[in-house]
């Protein structure tokens, strides 16, 4: 957390004083601290155990089990005590003040997920077989809204303290509602522990821990192989931004501008990732273009010219054994295509174009249009989509131009800061774009 708005620490002040509020008032009479106890210490196992799933945000523990259990074995109070536990979880990382909030809003949720179960006629204490099935109703109610409180305050507080140039990312949402389903499916675990208590004992968590924790190791490998793609992407990224200098930054905007049109038509969560590689590495065949070409400043040979008509095929070469791409190899290949049958390097027209192509299309235009280029200034927004529209059904596929636009309407447009002028360290700016369509390649045709 850097450093955060009034609004964010007045929503978090009001969620940790609630939450102290609630455990505060009791009442604790009757309570069965030995639970207490063990509850707590299996959410601090699980919480030091928690597996991250993406850079500095969401991680996923099994801590909900024993949380839920304890709705069940302890009531409200019990379950917000043991979910104040994570507290102590032996997690490097966390900012105090993230800390602080993560602990009482489990302590809030488990509490609510208490009365939840109170409320729908559950009974505290060990359940013996004569209260299935009638249990099962009131566990269900309180496990949904142990994973509404959870993730409605985790959410309210991800977005009070999103950097200010960042909208929430489509790849974001998806995660997060996979997440809801998994705690959903993994609260069952709850109450499987609470009625395997009265059987086996304190030996009742082992059963169900073991394979949630096994469950965690496999959660593990998938962020870590996550990980793994983001820094091939990135490393080929940054290949191309050092070849290609005055265009840094560039596919990582074109990235962004083409997760807009994909989540603005639909597009599914596994589509939406995908593209967003595409976007990074559209232009990777760059790699395979000599420096020389790419940063000429004045006109094009014929052969440098198709060198440069050469940069879809090549970026296919280099990344088509990365198997993970998959349908972002398309895009690459494809993302100079027009739908007037006129683009390169295969000519196709129309819906023969693959649609991770003509969305790249679209944004990698967009973003040359509202860049700094030696030869003009950026284009204002509004500008830019002019000019989209005037080549929309001709280069640009219409449905995803509207789309773009929509996009940006409601969520607007990060334009890059202008770069830094040539100088003695830095190769002359070229004085073309590839990507623009308000000037094509100057060719010497002589
Ligand atoms: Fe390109």
């Amino acid at each position: 957390m850097g450093k955060l708005s009034r609004v964010a620490l007045l929503y978090i002040g009001a969620v940790v004083v609630a939450a102290a509020v609630l455990v505060a008032r009791g009442p604790f009479t009757g309570l069965r601290w030995q639970y207490v106890i063990f509850l707590g210490i299996l959410v601090i196992v699980s919480e030091s155990r928690a597996t991250q799933l993406r850079k500095g945000q969401l991680t996923w523990s099994s801590s909900s089990a024993p949380m839920l259990a304890s709705v069940v074995l302890v009531g409200p109070v019990g379950a917000a005590i043991v979910g104040a536990c994570t507290a102590l979880g032996l997690r490097r990382g966390p900012h105090i003040l993230q800390r602080v909030f993560n602990t009482a809003m489990y302590a809030l949720s488990a509490y609510l997920a208490g009365r939840a179960f109170l409320a729908l006629g559950g009974h505290v204490g060990l359940p013996n077989e004569k209260l299935f099935p009638k249990i099962i109703a009131p566990f269900a109610g309180a496990a949904l809204i142990h994973v509404a409180a959870n993730h409605g305050l985790l959410s309210g507080v991800l977005w009070l303290t999103r950097p200010a140039d960042r909208m929430p990312s489509g790849v974001g949402i998806g995660l997060s509602a996979r997440l809801v389903l998994s705690d959903l499916g993994y609260a069952a675990y709850g109450l499987l522990m609470a009625a395997l208590w009265s059987v086996v004992g304190f030996f009742a968590p082992l059963l169900v821990l073991i394979p949630l924790f096994v469950a965690r190791w496999a959660v593990a490998q998938f962020a870590e192989q996550q990980k793994a793609y983001e820094a091939t992407v990135g490393a080929l990224c940054q290949a191309v931004e050092t070849k290609d200098f005055y265009t840094r930054g560039h596919s990582d905007r074109v990235s962004r501008g083409s997760v807009m049109i994909a989540r603005e038509i639909g597009m599914r969560g596994e589509r939406v990732e995908a593209i967003r590689y595409a976007g990074m590495l559209h232009d990777v065949g760059k790699l395979g273009v000599p420096t020389k070409v790419l940063q000429k400043t004045g006109k094009l040979t014929e052969e440098e010219y198709a060198a440069i008509q050469l940069h879809p095929m090549r970026g296919l070469d280099i990344v088509r054994e990365i198997g993970f791409l998959d349908e972002a190899l398309a895009g690459i290949m494809h993302h100079h295509e027009r739908i007037d049958g006129r683009g390169y390097p295969m000519g196709l027209a129309g819906d023969e174009i693959p649609e991770f192509a003509r969305v790249l299309a679209v944004a990698d235009a967009f973003d040359s249009m509202t860049s700094t280029r030696s030869y003009r200034g950026a284009r204002p927004v509004e500008e830019a989509i002019k000019e989209l529209r005037r080549w929309s059904g001709t280069q640009f596929d219409p449905a995803f131009v509207d789309a773009f636009v929509a996009a940006l309407k409601r969520e607007g447009w990060q334009r890059p800061e202008p770069p830094v002028l040539a100088t003695d360290d830095l190769p002359a700016a070229p004085a073309q774009d590839h990507d623009d369509p308000g000037a094509p390649l100057r060719v010497d045709s002589r």
